[in-house]
């Protein structure tokens, strides 16, 4: 196992080195995986108040979290350059007024305890960070009572079909099913932790948070991606159906699936709301 600095060091090149590409990504580029996140995060967005951004990167999601409510918004990452993409982002935007941007880790927010109305944590952090579960105090502690936390995680069930498709072995795929950990190898620079909808149902619920929903999110909507729906799809009618105008089709078909919470977890990744309803601190 890396120690933790040389984890961080890690975790930080390999997300810098994004940090070109995501000055340019916009929510909704990919309609499959952003439209189910925004469907699940925006019925639970308060009209005014505090929203922390954890983990926000580049900022995309900060920009519609400015755009679409009157709140004031607190974005924090440990990849400085992508803070700096974000700045320059919202500056454009003529948002920088609405949007604090700093650095910090997630799992030792700067805040006090109730500072935030509601919580983002998109696109990983809490599986990625090397403490999911301080993570997730963390961002428990921050939040106010009957606060909402909406987060992307990685789903422990989907990678475990990825594994059996790729030929690993029985006793890794049921290892990995038992602890949701991919070890930093296999071209992976670090370890990461997935989740299933239960476990993380239960990690919550130790820090005060009572999951209220949860939605499967493929990414990659295309004829290539590796879905199990898209990919039984025979690969001559697949390609057609994204080359005519059948895609939105096949688009609202996935998100019914998905939102479909039981079965949430066949995608690649989750996108799980959990409301605070105790914390006591510990
Ligand atoms: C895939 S990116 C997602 C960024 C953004 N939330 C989004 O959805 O576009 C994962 C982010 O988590 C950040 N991250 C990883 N570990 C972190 C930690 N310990 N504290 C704060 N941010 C962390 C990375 O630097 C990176 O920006």
């Amino acid at each position: 196992m890396l120690a933790d600095e040389e984890r961080i060091q890690r975790i930080i090149e390999h997300h810098e080195r994004e940090a070109e590409d995501e000055s340019k990504r916009e929510i909704g580029e990919d309609p499959l995986y952003d439209g189910i996140a925004w469907s699940s995060i925006e019925p639970f967005l308060p009209k005014q108040g505090r929203i922390l951004d954890a983990g926000g990167g580049a900022g995309v999601w900060s920009v519609r979290l400015a755009e679409k409510s009157e709140c004031s918004i607190v974005l924090f990452d440990i990849a400085h350059r992508l803070l700096t993409t974000a700045t320059t982002r919202l500056k454009a935007l003529k948002l920088s007024g609405r949007v604090d941007v700093l650095i910090a880790d997630i799992r030792v927010i700067p805040h006090l305890g109730d500072s935030f109305d509601f919580v983002l944590c998109e696109g990983d952090p809490i599986a990625i960070c090397g403490d999911s579960e301080k993570a997730v105090s963390e961002l428990s502690r921050v939040l106010k009572p009957n606060g909402y936390l909406a987060a992307g995680l990685d789903s422990t069930i989907f990678r475990a079909f990825k594994a059996l498709t790729s030929g690993a072995s029985l006793d890794d795929v049921i290892e990995l099913l038992r602890t949701g950990r991919s070890p930093a190898e296999d071209g992976a620079l670090f370890e990461s932790k997935s989740f299933t909808p239960t476990e993380f149902a239960s990690l919550a619920k130790k820090h005060g948070l009572e999951m209220v929903r949860v939605a499967g999110r493929p990414i990659g909507f295309g004829s290539e991606m590796l879905d199990v729906f898209v990919s039984a799809i025979p690969i001559d009618l697949r390609r057609e159906i994204f080359r005519e105008n059948e895609r939105p089709r096949l688009l609202n078909f996935l998100r019914q699936v998905y939102e479909e919470p039981y079965l949430a977890a066949v995608g690649s990744h989750l996108l799980v709301v959990a409301k605070k309803v105790a914390w006591d601190g510990k």
